[in-house]
């Protein structure tokens, strides 16, 4: 068992014994926040017709019969669905581990009490920067006052807290404020979340990139708080992958342990895997858990070695990184089979570093001003979908 980020996961890399251990429901796409490092496809707006709650129950009872002990509610803005209280009940009831993550935004106290009522394990709140000035300019919304607000409500009410700092180059250089923020609201794990470039980030990556002197300092800084705070609040950080030689092991391997469920009932591997091309992906409406799981193509497509390309398939490492992320590798390569760029032994690993020096050639306040945030919301995606 290893923890990622503060969340507890078995490494398996043989598929016969490969369990959906990790259910992550996307509730909603709906959110009233505006992101624009948002992971969601630029065209949710088009995946509108969401789940019902028997639907989701259904997608509970099944996965948790496959072997699924950790659920989280995720979205979009999970908060924003009625019968949140209801899944969290029922999900409880089954056997889960559960965890709500969210920007708070559709919560207030008495919705904190019910989920206590519930038994939801766990709450992650999301900030989007330590200054309420650029934490609204970054949600599109005068939210902080509120985020605040309720990150200590969740304190008062006894909940092990999360707060999760998505971090890229406009508020990485904020690392100590963000830190003394956590102190102040006195989380017990801080998640400070490497940007990833899916969905709306990748989008934007060229303006969200950080530098590499930004990053220099910012893990100092956290190196620093993780032994002033050793016992007392957990601080997770994880160099963003476009700096490494190595990729990540992108959800633990295609098919090992993750399973997404998308506000449609759309079946995913990862959550990314919307935008990759070829494939059919099952949904919850037409197949069970167990037929998507075991024996649907797309989740079996980039499972194993016998998909890899070289130079993963000879490789060593391919048991511990499966090659890296199979969104990644499309996404700048064009070819998910291919090994992720990020790794320095890709024949395409100079697309990263190309990326890299664009960000390092731009001063770290530059970017946005070159090139503008495009917002995730509604109006956006109806371009992208048009
Ligand atoms: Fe991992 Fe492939 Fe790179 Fe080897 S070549 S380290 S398996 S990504
Ligand atoms: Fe899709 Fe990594 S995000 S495989």
């Amino acid at each position: 068992m290893e923890t990622v980020g503060s969340t507890k996961v078995n490494h398996f890399t043989g598929n016969d014994r490969a369990q959906p251990l990790w259910l992550l429901a996307e509730l909603s796409y709906a959110c009233p926040l505006q992101c624009p490092y948002c992971s969601n496809p630029l065209d949710f707006a088009d995946h509108s017709n969401e789940l019902t709650t028997e639907d989701w129950l259904r997608v509970f009872r099944e996965a948790r019969a496959m072997g699924a002990t950790q659920l989280g509610f995720s979205g979009g803005e999970p908060l924003l669905r009625r019968d949140l209280e209801v899944l969290i009940t029922e999900a409880r009831k089954l056997g889960y581990y559960t965890n709500l993550i969210t920007s708070a935004m559709g919560m207030d106290e008495e919705r904190v009490a019910a989920f206590q009522a519930a038994q939801l394990d766990h709450i992650q709140i999301s900030f989007q920067a330590s200054s309420e000035g650029l934490n609204n300019q970054l949600a599109g919304a005068n939210v902080f006052q509120h985020k605040l607000a309720m990150a200590r409500a969740v304190k008062k009410h006894g909940y092990p807290m999360v707060l999760c700092f998505v971090i890229h180059r406009y508020n990485i250089d904020q690392m100590e404020q963000i830190l003394e923020l956590a102190i102040e609201l006195q989380a017990d794990y801080v998640e400070l979340a490497t940007t990833q470039y899916y969905g709306w980030a990748w989008h934007n990556r060229d303006s969200l990139l950080p530098t590499r002197e930004q990053l220099t300092r910012a893990e100092i800084l956290a190196h620093q708080y993780q032994a002033r705070m050793k016992g007392k609040m957990k601080i997770y950080y994880v160099v963003p992958d476009y700096y490494e030689n190595r990729p990540k092991a992108c959800m633990n391997g295609w098919g090992n342990i993750f399973l997404t469920i998308a506000p449609d009932g759309t079946a995913l591997p990862c959550h990314a895997a919307r935008q990759l091309p070829g494939l059919s992906l099952p949904n919850v409406k037409d197949h069970s858990i167990e037929w998507i799981w075991r024996e649907s193509p797309d989740f079996n497509l980039f499972r194993g070695q016998g998909w890899m390309k070289e130079p993963c398939r000879s490789c060593p490492d391919r048991f511990k990184d499966f090659g890296g992320c199979r969104c990644q590798a499309y996404l700048l390569t064009g070819d998910p089979r291919n090994t992720d760029p990020v790794c320095s032994l890709s024949p395409h690993h100079q697309i990263v570093a190309d990326a890299i020096a664009t960000a390092n050639r731009q001063a770290p306040s530059a970017a946005s001003e070159t090139r503008p945030w495009v917002f995730r919301n509604p109006q956006n995606s109806k371009k992208f979908c048009a």
